[in-house]
């Protein structure tokens, strides 16, 4: 399952209106996925059959999503004590492969209490018990997320956008929260399908530096090359 390919018509999605800020990403519509109860719902399932059979669930975009960014970590030096903010963990796979990893001063958050629950029994199953996993709302913690020196987010802002209510508040709010969970100088690592490279960069020029573009698979159409995904690492600067 993929976030841009089940549910938004890039082409025909545009719903800007006077009051949208000055980014390029004012154009998708809006989606279940963006709610709540479709990730409770989803988590919550995830939980049953994870219970049932031991299966994780979804691992969104793939293992190679979360390999890309390791792979990142390992060439910029970032050290195994640092402290890593998964936005959005979901089944927290991603923060079992960071553990397995080396990585020691990990933290999970979502908002989903399903999701929670999940990532909570697959890490004990794990045997990895020091790994913090909170129930929160990334909308609405400012304050509460402080002093990291990398924060991962794969797939969040991508459900953060597609919100039927209040994405362009959200991905405003998402910014200040960003800012302020992230030290001066630390990393954060986004993985979207359905933000290009340019607009993602439009949307975190401020208060960020971008540092590079991970490689992801590409593929051909009518001449043209493009990515289904894409994977940035920035930097937060004052
Ligand atoms: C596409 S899933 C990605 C999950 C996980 N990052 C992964 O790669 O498997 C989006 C996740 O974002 C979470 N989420 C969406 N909005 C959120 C918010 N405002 N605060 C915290 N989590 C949120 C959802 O509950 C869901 O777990």
């Amino acid at each position: 399952m993929d976030v841009a390919t089940e549910n938004v018509d890039v082409e025909s999605g545009n719903t800007s209106d006077p009051e949208d800020d000055n980014c390029s990403d004012n154009d998708f519509e809006p989606s279940k996925l963006g709610t709540k109860e479709y990730w409770e719902d989803a988590y919550q399932k995830e939980l049953e059959t994870f219970t049932d059979i031991g299966d994780v669930g979804e691992i969104w975009f793939g293992e190679e999503s979360m390999s890309r960014v390791l792979r990142w970590m390992d060439k910029a030096n970032i050290p195994e004590n640092a402290a890593i903010l998964d936005i959005g963990t979901g089944n927290g796979a991603f923060l079992v492969e960071l553990a397995k990893h080396g990585y020691r001063n990990l933290t999970g958050i979502d908002y989903s209490s399903a999701s929670v629950e999940l990532a909570r029994k697959i890490l004990e199953a794990e045997d990895l018990t020091d790994v913090t996993v909170k129930e929160m709302d990334f909308l609405n913690c400012y304050g509460e997320l402080k002093g990291f020196d990398v924060c991962i987010d794969k797939g969040t802002f991508d459900a953060i956008s597609l919100n039927p209510d209040n994405s362009k508040e959200g991905k405003k709010l998402y910014l200040q929260v960003l800012k302020d969970a992230l030290k001066d100088k630390g990393f954060f690592a986004v993985t979207s399908c359905n933000w290009t490279k340019e607009q993602l960069l439009d949307r975190f020029s401020e208060g960020f530096d971008f540092v590079q573009e991970l490689p992801t698979p590409s593929f051909q159409f009518g001449g043209k090359t493009g990515n289904s995904v894409t994977a940035l690492i920035f930097k937060r600067v004052h």
